[in-house]
């Protein structure tokens, strides 16, 4: 149906943290719920797209019949996934919060605890699934998401650019204010590249999640 307003439009989100594996056992992750990307996937699905959600370990579940969702555990399984999708998305919203590092090999083996002395792990950087993807696009909208802790507006906008995002969500990381990891609300802005800005209050993620499907409806497709 043609009814809604995203109807006939692909909308590709990664989502949640990742997981590198250190070994069979243990793994270096952060703390990120993937609560914000799949209520973006909810209210896209809701408002007619066409979702992929590119899903690192969380404990959250899809509800949509119109999101397929695509459970991954690492930032090199991640982008490989993403890439599959990107390609036919028109909107590509980069939500996870992906590991900047994964350790040079995985151990087969659990790593034994050394008797006396400390132990060191080498990591290599992992690639940027945001800036790999919208380097290369035609013409896909891609979104990104930053938190920052200093400097956020200009912080924000110099991700915006370096990683070729036509817009960028601000999340105001305020841990008094009862907002990012693991909370159920949030205030963000939102810059383009073309210098539009979007501001919301503070209120639950789902109502964010909408903000933003509107704004990049508004920015982009009217
Ligand atoms: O550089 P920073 O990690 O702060 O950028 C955050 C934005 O970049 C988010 O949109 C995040 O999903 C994306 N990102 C990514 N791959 C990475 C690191 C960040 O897609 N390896």
């Amino acid at each position: 149906s043609t009814d809604k307003p995203w109807s006939d439009k692909k909308i590709l989100i990664t989502a949640g943290p990742t997981y590198e594996d250190i070994d069979p056992v243990r793994f270096i992750g952060n703390h990120s719920t993937g609560k914000m990307g799949y209520a973006l996937a909810e209210n896209f699905a809701k408002n007619g797209a066409e979702v992929t959600l590119v899903s690192g370990p969380t404990h959250l579940e899809v509800k949509h019949p119109r999101i397929n969702c695509i459970s991954v555990r690492s930032a090199t399984q991640m982008l490989e996934e993403s890439k599959k999708h990107f390609s036919d998305c028109h909107v590509a919203i980069f939500c996870a919060a992906v590991s900047d590092y994964k350790t040079a090999q995985t151990a087969t083996d659990k790593i034994k605890r050394e008797k006396q002395g400390e132990m060191t792990l080498a990591l290599v950087q992992n690639p940027d699934i945001a800036r790999t993807l919208s380097e290369g696009k035609k013409d896909q909208i891609c979104v990104g998401f930053a938190l920052e802790t200093s400097a956020e507006v200009e912080n924000a906008k110099g991700k915006l650019k370096r990683k070729n995002l036509d817009a960028i969500v601000l999340n105001k990381q305020d841990v008094n204010a009862g907002t990012g990891f693991g909370s159920n609300t949030n205030k963000i802005f939102m810059f383009s590249s073309d210098n539009r800005v979007f501001e919301s209050e503070l209120k639950s993620k789902d109502l964010i999640a909408n903000d933003i499907q509107t704004t990049l409806k508004d920015w982009f497709f009217t």
